[in-house]
């Protein structure tokens, strides 16, 4: 009995020893600005990985997950490409994630079905990326899924002339498309649409065509970061609020780590999007508790930080699909149709175009006792990327 005993208690520790030996690391590569002026970016990526660990453990179907960062701090094609194909050959990643930026998403797609590797966008927000590749697939939002609800509001408050300003590139040229189309379909004109450079500071002159222009509303998108900043604090320093126009704008412009820096000045800006730290469910007390566990603050949380939780979500679900063996199409056709409770509500990734499918919340930055809020006032539910929609 005690021979067999220890027969067995030697087996079963063999058998781990060989079940940790089989076990296999999967790589995982995450691209987003670590430093410079959008490190809140890449850092929130972090917050959003480092609490989904937290709360999933760092093990799938056998395999351990290990994220490998890199750090690409602008809009740099170029460098997304080389830091992709350095993850893809040099690393042997299986995934990669992250990509603030639309331009460096569609640098990075044309790499992955030759590489076998799938990528899952945490942020960037052109329609058009998802169709860059089948290897794709997006947890953030897009600009079309997130202006048009915009735009019916601002039709339904009784605005008949708008403005709209946009970051010259992908996403605001998206932007501006959604916002022209809805907005004129339900009654109203656009009396006025600016392209502004990526890389303006002084929005001066911009606010003196928006007050020339006789618009009662302004809609805007730029990448949030020192440019949302700078351009709110220009509408709030020009006195355009005091003209009787409106800022509308996506959430993009309102982020919750900008609103003390805006102040009481900002109170009452309207905004549409899929997620605000404030929405009130027992998955985002979950998900703040654990970024405050991995010791992140809540007050620098912001969208980016749960387009990587719910990445991180996506890319367990493919490891766990796959046995995490190397497949990229069976990984990506694992999470087509996938549906889930997120921090920011109901998801589904539309097994068409890869997107996420979410609410989209109307919000008004609000204050509660000190802390500044986007206030989700309204729910749009279920909302598709119009802009993939409008192309077929
Ligand atoms: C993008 O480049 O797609 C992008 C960047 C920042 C945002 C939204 C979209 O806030």
């Amino acid at each position: 009995m005690k021979v067999f005993k220890l027969f067995a208690a030697t087996a079963a520790a063999l058998g781990l020893l060989a079940g940790a030996a089989l076990a296999d690391t999967v790589k995982v590569g995450i691209i987003g600005p670590f430093s410079g002026p959008f490190a809140f970016a890449g850092k929130t990526f972090k917050y959003g990985i480092d609490a989904y660990v937290a709360q999933n453990g760092d093990t799938v179907a056998g395999n351990k997950v290990e994220f490998i960062y890199r750090d690409l701090d602008g809009v740099d094609p170029a460098k997304a490409k080389a830091l992709a194909q350095e993850l893809i050959v040099k690393d042997k990643v299986q995934y990669l994630g992250g990509i603030y930026f639309t331009p460096n998403a569609l640098a990075v797609a044309p790499l992955l079905e030759q590489g076998q590797v799938p990528l899952v966008v945490f942020n960037a927000a052109t329609s058009a990326i998802t169709e860059a590749s089948p290897y794709v697939a997006r947890t953030s939002f897009t600009m079309w899924q997130n202006t048009v609800p915009g735009a019916k509001v601002a039709a339904r408050e009784g605005h008949e002339k708008a403005f709209i300003a946009v970051s010259d590139y992908g996403p605001g040229i998206d932007t501006e498309k959604a916002f022209k189309a809805t907005f004129e379909a339900e009654g109203g004109k656009v009396v006025e649409a600016v392209r502004m450079p990526l890389k303006t500071t002084d929005f001066s002159p911009i606010m003196q065509r928006i007050k020339n222009s006789g618009a009662d509303v302004v809609f805007a998108f730029l990448p949030s970061g020192p440019p949302t900043l700078s351009f709110v604090k220009s509408f709030i320093n020009n006195g355009l609020k005091e003209q009787g126009v409106a800022l509308m704008t996506t959430g993009d412009v309102t982020m919750e780590p900008d609103l003390p820096a805006i102040g009481d000045a900002g109170l009452g800006i309207v905004s549409t999007y899929h997620y605000a730290v404030s929405h009130d469910s027992p998955e985002n007390e979950a998900f703040l508790d654990a970024v405050e566990k991995i010791g992140g603050k809540r007050s620098e949380v912001a969208m980016t930080a749960v387009g990587a939780y719910d990445g991180a979500h996506l890319i367990y679900k493919m490891i766990e699909a796959t046995g995490g063996k190397r497949d990229p199409q069976a990984a990506v056709d694992a999470v087509k149709g996938l549906e889930w409770t997120s921090p920011r509500g109901p998801v589904s990734i539309d097994p068409e175009t890869r997107h996420i499918r979410q609410t989209v919340y109307l919000r008004v930055v609000d204050k509660e006792g000190d802390t500044y809020i986007n206030r989700e006032t309204e729910k749009f539910p279920d909302q598709p990327d119009y802009g993939l929609m409008q192309e077929k």
